[in-house]
């Protein structure tokens, strides 16, 4: 089953957007395998960003991700990398569409409120950089048992 990585940054945090966020993904049907609360070194930010590293941006994207403690999380299901990315919205929240996590909460490129991973091999790299194989718990969504 397809995995991604997502991080609510510091910002969504700050807001107090962590379980609005966290509820888009469990109501659209994804299944949360990993879940951690923490303040990123800048050893692991560089290391996330490391493919921005050129960019003019990337010392200011390192001191915002490092700057107060993110969600970071892994989600389970068909095809969640590019629904992700779909949920999440356009990279700078003024051009990202409402109903999008960032065209509804957010206004700023540098304070886009979460990450998701882009692809198949990012998500791989990502999941592994930022959580061990034995902080992943696999499980099956049984609903109807705790109805009944
Ligand atoms: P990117 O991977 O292009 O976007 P996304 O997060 O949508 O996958 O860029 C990573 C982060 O870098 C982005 O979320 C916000 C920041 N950023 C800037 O601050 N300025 C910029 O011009 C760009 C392109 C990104």
């Amino acid at each position: 089953m397809e995995r991604t990585f997502l991080a609510i940054k510091p910002d969504g945090v700050q807001r107090g957007l962590v379980g609005e966020i966290i509820g888009r993904f469990e109501t659209k049907g994804f299944t949360l395998v990993g879940l951690k609360f923490l303040k990123p070194s800048r050893e692991l930010a560089e290391a996330h960003y490391d493919v921005h590293r050129e960019r003019p941006f990337f010392a200011g994207l390192v001191e915002f991700i490092t700057s107060g403690p993110v969600v970071a999380m892994v989600w389970e299901g068909d095809g969640v990398i590019a629904s992700a990315r779909k949920i999440i919205g356009a990279t700078n929240p003024l051009n990202a569409e409402p109903g999008t996590i960032r065209g509804d909460l957010g206004v700023n490129i540098g304070r886009n409120i979460i990450h998701g991973s882009d692809a198949p091999e990012t998500a791989q790299n990502e999941v592994s950089l930022w959580f061990k194989e034995d902080e992943l718990v696999g499980w099956q969504p049984d609903i109807m048992r705790w109805l009944h």
